[in-house]
């Protein structure tokens, strides 16, 4: 293998994936080199134009840390994410659609009795949240837990405010015999994805804006059921037609509803697809 050249190359790197034993992890990497070196080609990526490139996964990479995960937004921001998502996530139709993950879920969240104030002290209007988690057939889902995080109104998430003793406007519910929940929190705002790093540059760059429409994070889970990963999106909300993160599906937007006090009311129903159910 010497003199390699532009006509001869891709295929040398492909071969020498030869010896993979895994076979997923051999197209994997046999299709990434095809792909790559068909978009340098295409767009005749000069020397310093990659050069750029590097130092920009570099950026993304001196910015990531435990509470800053620059990768996925830009797997979010180039729609890959999404795409993701929509090639998993087929679902028969009826049941509650899947979004984005985003990068600020916590694990181990604090767990919340039924009609608790999640908000724990976060700036925000306050809304009380309440449904109903059900299965394709209509049945209700006893004991399904709900995984549920939201920015405040300032549109920060509690892990991007320094020094915050306690979780805030995130917890964990567990739904009653009857598949029902209810629980307080704040109204969900607009707000900007982090764009103080290398993604918000390459969004300036290309005259894209950061922000995302007004939503609520949920993860439900029942054994059973597949886990849905999913927001509930405020209609009222703006972006919900320019989405940093193209992450707006019709089904999830929903009115949340002005109450006479001022505080919102939103109502909404999850209906999990059975862990045996195919798609329609
Ligand atoms: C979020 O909704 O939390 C989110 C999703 C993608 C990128 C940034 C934030
Ligand atoms: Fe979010």
């Amino acid at each position: 293998m010497r003199n390699l050249n532009q006509d001869n190359i891709t295929q040398a790197v492909i071969a020498s994936f030869a010896g993979t034993t895994d076979p997923r992890l051999k197209e994997i990497m046999t299709k990434l080199v095809q792909h790559l070196h068909a978009f340098a080609r295409e767009v005749r990526l000069t020397e310093e134009e990659w050069f750029k490139g590097i130092e920009f996964l570099t950026g993304c990479g001196r910015i990531t840390d435990d509470k800053r995960q620059e990768f996925i937004l830009l797997s979010d921001v180039l729609g890959l994410s999404m795409l993701t998502v929509a090639m998993n996530n087929d679902r028969p139709a009826g049941c509650t659609e899947a979004t984005v993950f985003g990068p600020f879920h916590v694990a181990g969240a604090p767990r919340y009795e039924l009609g608790a104030d999640i908000a724990n002290g976060a700036k925000g209007t306050p809304c009380l949240v309440r449904g109903t988690v059900r299965g394709i057939d209509g049945e209700p889902v006893p004991g399904a837990e709900l995984d549920v995080w939201q920015s405040d109104e300032d549109g920060l998430y509690d892990v991007q405010h320094e020094g915050l003793a306690e979780a805030q406007a995130r917890g964990v519910l567990t739904a009653d015999g009857e598949g029902r929940f209810h629980f307080r929190s704040i109204v969900a705002v607009p707000y900007a994805i982090p764009h103080d790093g290398p993604v918000g540059a390459m969004l300036d760059a290309t005259g894209r804006h950061p922000w995302r429409p007004a939503h609520l994070h949920f993860m439900v889970t029942a054994p059973g059921y597949e886990t849905l990963i999913t927001h509930v999106f405020r209609n009222e909300s703006d972006y919900l037609d320019s989405d940093a993160v193209f992450g707006v599906r019709q089904s999830l937007v929903c009115d949340w509803v002005r109450q006479p006090d001022g505080s919102y009311l939103l109502d909404y129903d999850f209906v999990l697809k059975p862990s045996s159910a195919s798609a329609a």
